[in-house]
């Protein structure tokens, strides 16, 4: 059964308006983070990489380092829509960090850059609590002011680096400048910010990562959902949700449960060779036609059969939207106590079968789709099946 820890769905409920739901006193959240900063991936392609999130994603050009930049040994480029900023790193020579981590575990997130008030302060209270230190405060510099920045580990090999930007005025990060290039047609598709951000994690440790994000990051567990929930006739998963203190960052964190076959999510431990993240929602507020646009542009998603939407209506009861376009674009629909959202995956976006975008808008709901599951998990198996790997 999902189990919602009570105190904090009724706190979470009673303030649900236009505003962020509001789990702790703000007084009690040692450490507010003001949104996601950014995400970084490290890739083996990045021009080419940044070229696909435009070209597919709507994404525009906002910075870059590398070689012009007096930065000799990686290249990154950094693209925007709305909040949402990614950063594309490859490495420049062979037998680097990044190098090395991409041979491991191929294209990847590495970075969730946490955007805070007082990254010294971040890096102290969650070392003091128990984070592994990855970089001690540091200011960097240039003509457009100071940022602080610092790093704790998280499961894997992902990094959370805490940015304080208030002293500074720039595109996006000292040691970046303007990425100057060719405008082409690639309008904005309507990505607003990040919704959510999965981690898969190995057998038995989604317990300890969630201790972590509570003990460590302050966060709280909002949901849960066992292997029972999030099972096909195959295979079987088990997550919990946690959030920090005013809802802008949820991180759900997956370990697979045994199943008669191959979860997708230990195909995804497999082909990374360890934890890290599945996949990245992204909000829109217009669902139909930033998928539509997305589909014009060649992005894949996951199908589920047409028969999912004969029972749409009987499920969901009434939707502001037009069933036969949602049909149309394979969007999926569910139901909570608070609202309805709609939502939609793509398949992976890399040579591996590892990571993916979820594409969601929320009319109410604050849940993570739990009425898909079953549908998506048997349309996941399908791409197993097709890859060899179920
Ligand atoms: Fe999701």
């Amino acid at each position: 059964m999902t189990t919602i820890n009570k105190a904090i769905k009724l706190k979470y409920m009673s303030v649900l308006t236009q505003d962020l739901p509001k789990l702790f006193d703000a007084a009690a959240d040692f450490m507010p983070i003001n949104g996601t900063d950014h995400i970084e991936l490290y890739v083996s392609n990045a021009k080419q990489a940044a070229h696909y999130y435009r070209t597919a994603f709507g994404f525009q050009p906002l910075a870059y380092r590398g070689l012009e930049t007096g930065s000799r040994e990686m290249e990154s480029y950094v693209v925007v829509q709305d909040k949402i900023r990614l950063v594309l790193t490859s490495p420049l020579v062979s037998g680097t960090a990044i190098g090395k981590h991409i041979d491991k575990h191929g294209d990847g997130v590495k970075v969730i850059a946490l955007w805070v008030d007082d990254a010294s302060y971040a890096f102290a209270e969650t070392v003091r609590r128990g984070a592994t230190p990855a970089m001690e405060p540091m200011v960097e510099r240039d003509e457009f002011g100071e940022v602080v920045k610092s790093a704790i580990r998280t499961y894997g090999e992902v990094l959370h680096v805490f940015i304080e930007r208030k002293n500074y005025e720039g595109e996006f990060l000292p040691g970046f400048k303007k990425w100057e290039t060719p405008r082409f047609t690639t309008e904005a598709i309507g990505l607003k910010y990040i919704d959510h951000m999965v981690g898969n994690v190995s057998i038995g440790q989604m317990d300890r990562w969630v201790k972590f994000y509570e003990e460590v990051m302050g966060f709280a567990q909002i949901l849960s959902f066992d292997d029972k929930e999030i099972s096909t006739e195959y295979t079987a998963l088990m997550s919990k949700v946690m959030s920090n203190g005013n809802g802008r960052i949820k991180f759900p964190i997956n370990e697979p449960a045994p199943g008669l076959k191959k979860s997708q999510v230990e195909e995804y431990l497999t082909f990374y060779e360890g934890e890290g993240v599945q996949h990245i929602a992204v909000a829109t507020d217009d669902i139909i036609s930033t998928v539509a646009a997305l589909r014009a542009r060649g992005v894949e998603f996951l199908e589920v059969p047409d028969t999912y939407y004969d029972a749409l209506t009987e499920r969901v009861g009434r939707i502001d939207e037009d069933i036969e376009a949602l049909k149309e674009l394979n969007i999926l629909v569910d139901r909570d106590d608070e609202g309805y959202l709609l939502q939609i995956f793509t398949k992976t976006v890399q040579a591996r079968p590892t990571m993916f975008f979820e594409i969601i808008q929320r009319k109410g709901a604050n849940s993570f789709g739990k009425g898909n599951f079953k549908a998506l998990f048997e349309a996941l198996e399908r791409e197993q099946e097709l890859r060899g790997t179920l």
